[in-house]
């Protein structure tokens, strides 16, 4: 059978539910299809099932406390050997735990470490799945882009039919494959990115910005370089921190992106998030303004414009980004073509909606007619949505080359 799993090395952690009986039965399966399954066990999970079990079907040690071997600091190891970590049974308890940052055993400390993908398949009793803390907590994980296997509806633990029932293990193994082909899916590429605001000075204290914070770009790098790409992201001023494994570069103006993006080498792939300012002022005074009774008028010129240059110089494959508050989607798809670029996400910001940590709404357009839309959802989410589409259109691209 093909699957993704076959030589994957899977970070398998249990929490301590009646199914982690059946996480037994997934470890045997995912060996059988040729896996390398490290198992990180709670405490409470060593009640239901031995790490004796876990040890015996994988052959490799099993881990269940920070304590054992610190001198090689078992949570962050065990996160950086794996492609994919799959929380399997996930207890309501340690839903809370990770939403929350909480990491006060093993299981919890490796999944905060982990930059790899973390698959969730919660399992419990109706009420404490259906209970408003855990929908509240699932809600979270689901915006920062955990990948959760919802539970099935069947008999459980407690001779009752209801939700709560571990996902059953195709679609956790199917579940896996999705992962870790994405997580492979710029494997080798490079890729360069721009986001947030450009400030353009008209005194050493006064600029003219806007409401972009880089959000989109940030997700998009630690998106990409979770998939194995090798990013660059240059970066407007924000106060929102870059991943740490993603080469950064930090701009104030317009003309700053501008020179850092086309300074930067031949990439496979450019995402412009970035919302550069069209004009500056065409003179910055280099002392404060001092403020008088009469109006200011501050004459304002042409900034080059970054994502026409980089469309034009690369032969990468080229994706905009348009935000627009009225005609959206005519208004992006003629940008998408007048600056050259293979594809155009174009979100709706009126009333400044878009900007921020909160959630966006992307289309994304391409070619003549093509058009996908990706929904309301988080930025890690949107970001993971866009990855995976362009994969696809860069591979058709690659197709008809
Ligand atoms: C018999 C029994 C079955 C349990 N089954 C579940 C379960 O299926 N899901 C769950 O979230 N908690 C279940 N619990 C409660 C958890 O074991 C408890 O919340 C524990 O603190 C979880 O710890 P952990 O998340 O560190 O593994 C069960 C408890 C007992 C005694």
């Amino acid at each position: 059978m093909d699957s993704k799993v076959t030589g994957a090395r899977v970070l398998l952690c249990v929490s301590g539910g009646i199914a982690a009986y059946k996480a037994a039965a997934l470890t045997s399966t995912l060996v059988q299809r040729g896996a390398v399954v490290d198992v990180a066990m709670t405490a409470h999970a060593e009640r239901f099932v031995t790490a004796l079990t876990f040890s015996a079907l994988t052959a490799r040690p099993v881990y269940t406390t920070l304590w054992d071997a610190p001198e090689q600091i078992p949570h962050i190891r065990l996160v950086r050997q794996a492609q994919v970590a799959l929380l399997a049974p996930a207890t309501a308890n340690m839903i809370a735990k990770l939403a929350y940052g909480i990491a006060d055993d093993l299981v919890s400390t490796l999944l905060l470490a982990a930059r790899i993908p973390v698959l969730i398949a919660p399992a419990m009793n109706e009420a404490m799945y259906e209970d408003a803390a855990t929908q509240a907590n699932l809600a979270i994980l689901r915006a920062r882009g955990y990948e959760l296997i919802e539970p099935e509806r069947g008999f459980l633990a407690e001779r009752e039919y209801g939700t709560g029932r571990l996902a059953g293990e195709e679609r956790i193994l199917a579940a896996l494959d999705v992962a870790l082909l994405r997580s492979r899916s710029l494997a080798g590429k490079r890729v360069l990115i721009t986001a947030g605001p450009t400030r353009e000075a008209f005194d050493p204290v006064r600029f003219i910005s806007n409401a972009s914070t880089g959000a989109m770009g940030i997700a998009l790098a630690r998106e990409a370089r979770a998939r194995g790409a090798e990013v660059t992201l240059i970066l407007g001023p924000t106060l929102l921190e870059p991943p740490g494994d993603v080469a950064t570069v930090r701009v104030t103006t317009a003309c700053r992106m501008h020179d850092a993006a086309l300074a930067q080498g031949e990439s496979d792939l450019i995402i412009a998030t970035a919302a550069v300012a069209d004009w500056r002022p065409a003179e910055t005074s280099p002392s404060k303004r001092k403020k008088g009774d009469e109006d200011l008028v501050v004459r304002m010129v042409r900034n080059p414009d970054v994502l026409a240059a980089l469309a034009a110089r690369r032969r990468a494959f080229v994706v905009g980004f348009a935000a627009e508050t009225d005609d959206h989607e005519p208004a992006a798809r003629a940008k998408c073509a007048q600056k050259g670029l293979d594809a155009i996400a174009v979100n709706d910001v009126s009333g400044e909606r878009g900007f921020g940590l909160g959630e966006n709404a992307l289309v994304l357009l391409w070619g003549q007619d093509g058009r996908l839309d990706l929904g309301r959802a988080s930025k890690p989410v949107l970001a993971a949505r866009l990855l995976d589409e362009v994969g696809v259109l860069m591979a058709a691209r690659h197709g008809e080359a």
